[in-house]
């Protein structure tokens, strides 16, 4: 096993975040060795530039890993290892038009909570479902490593689509960037640490965060530090929006119940008043994304590309060099986890059998579990606090319903998902959005009877 070279395929391999992944592999070539990635997406053009660049940058840093792009399901997914899938149903166009429509009604536009996010995650369950239906028919023991968002959804709807298959992963990056700012905050590496969180993805509460050596929980100190606001600087780095989660996490940290740490997204829904108003309707985050990242991404493919080499552009590096990108390690890190059997622990979504036993059973609930050639074992959580209970059945009846409505084409249960959810809340307004959202998606969506 350890000296096997794997083959990866990236779902959706014309993203902007493929060249992340794409250097990620190059750095981590040594512990986890690959022949070959193949870049699969239903975009040919986009594709094909990632793909050349890819090629490029393999033949410059990682010789012997060959890149191959595709649209042909049967290319792509013969024979693979892991299938690493971020695909966007209707791309970034239909989450301007999400996260617009939602801000329309007075409601918050964001790309994975609230109307937005359920009007994407009627575009993701069939097309996530379409392309794991297709991997299994290739790769019937292909690790799917699936981090398609809204994935709270996603992975409801895989549970039920996909029964007893215990390599679909769904799984988010954004407790590691999280987990990231701890270790920074303590001094410490990032792989020394280990959380104990509990919650639904993008809906969830750090209970500790453990020493892997000494077993010592250093929550009380982060919750010391992350309470003091930072300098209006801080985060400058990123972009506007991100830049103010971070601020905002520390009030959020400030104000948090039980003696938990928050995930950022929880803005959303504790602080839906002060959310809103922040929003610019005429210029949201998929505004942003596509005047900021996307671009700035694209224009180095090209450039690299017209140079024929990276050598010679200021995209160069040095192995060395090559810095932690949240999007691509820890998903290099379950992988290599998943392959080599290590019993390293990540948090993930998997069905809730007791591990919370005062909410929904069969409920995809994100846990710390660890990962090895079996598989995911989750850890126990234990009961949780009526506030966390109360928010959480709350936000598991939405995503079940929105997965009702998609599975099933029930008009009837999209409205009473809409009219769950915290950031819509009122039936009225539902009803308005859904027939918006309905109008803007009938390319994507399965249609509701
Ligand atoms: C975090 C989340 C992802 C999400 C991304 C959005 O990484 O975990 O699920 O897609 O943020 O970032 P963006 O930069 O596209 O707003
Ligand atoms: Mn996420």
């Amino acid at each position: 096993m350890e000296d096997k070279k794997f083959t990866v395929c990236i779902v959706g391999g014309g993203s902007r975040y493929t060249p992340g992944i794409l250097k990620m592999l190059v750095a981590e070539q040594d512990r986890f060795p690959l022949s070959k990635v193949v870049l699969y997406d239903n975009e040919y053009d986009r594709q094909a530039k990632v793909g050349e660049y890819g090629r490029l940058l393999m033949n410059e840093y990682y010789p012997g890993c060959e890149v191959i792009d595709t649209t042909d399901p049967e290319v792509a997914f013969t024979d693979i290892d892991f299938a690493f899938m971020q695909i966007r149903a209707g791309r970034m166009k239909m989450r301007r038009s999400d996260e617009h429509i939602a801000l329309k009604h007075g409601c918050i536009g964001q790309e994975t909570c609230g109307a937005g996010g359920f009007a994407y995650g009627m575009r993701s369950i069939p097309a996530v479902c379409d392309i794991i239906k297709d991997i299994r028919k290739y790769s019937p023991e292909a690790w799917v490593l699936n981090y398609s968002n809204p994935a709270a959804i996603v992975a409801e709807a895989t549970k039920r689509v996909f029964p007893g298959d215990k390599r679909v992963i769904n799984i988010c990056d954004m407790p590691v960037g999280i987990m990231n700012q701890y270790a920074d905050a303590l001094g410490v590496p990032r792989n020394s640490i280990e959380p104990r969180y509990f919650g639904l993805n993008h809906y969830g509460w750090f209970t500790a965060v453990l020493d892997k050596e000494t077993g010592e929980d250093y929550l009380p100190r982060l919750r010391e530090i992350f309470s003091e606001d930072l300098p209006e600087e801080a985060f400058s780095e990123l972009d506007a929006s991100w830049s103010a989660t971070f601020h905002f996490m520390r009030k959020m940290v400030r104000e948090c119940s039980d003696g938990m740490l928050p995930n950022t997204y929880l803005q959303y829904y504790l602080y839906n008043q002060h959310m809103l108003a922040e929003e610019n309707p005429d210029y949201t985050r998929a505004d942003e994304v596509m005047n900021g990242h996307e671009k700035m991404i694209f224009e180095m493919i090209d450039e690299v590309i017209a140079n024929g080499k990276f050598e010679g552009t200021k995209y160069a590096f040095t192995l060395e060099s090559l810095k932690d990108d949240d999007h691509a390690t820890y998903i290099v890190d379950l992988a290599y986890a998943l392959a080599h059997n290590t019993h390293d622990v990540f948090l993930c979504m998997t069905e809730n059998d007791g591990i919370i036993p005062n909410f929904s059973e069969g409920a995809m609930v994100e846990v710390p579990c660890i990962a090895g050639t079996n598989g995911l074992e989750p850890l126990n959580v234990g009961e949780i606090p009526a506030f966390q209970k109360g928010l959480l059945e709350n936000q598991f009846a939405y995503e079940k319903l929105t997965a009702d409505a998609a599975l099933e084409g029930s008009y009837r249960k999209a409205l009473d998902a809409l009219t769950l959810n915290r950031l819509v809340n009122d039936t009225d307004k539902a009803r308005a959005l859904l027939d918006d959202y309905i109008a803007a998606n009938k390319e994507y969506w399965p249609e509701l009877k």
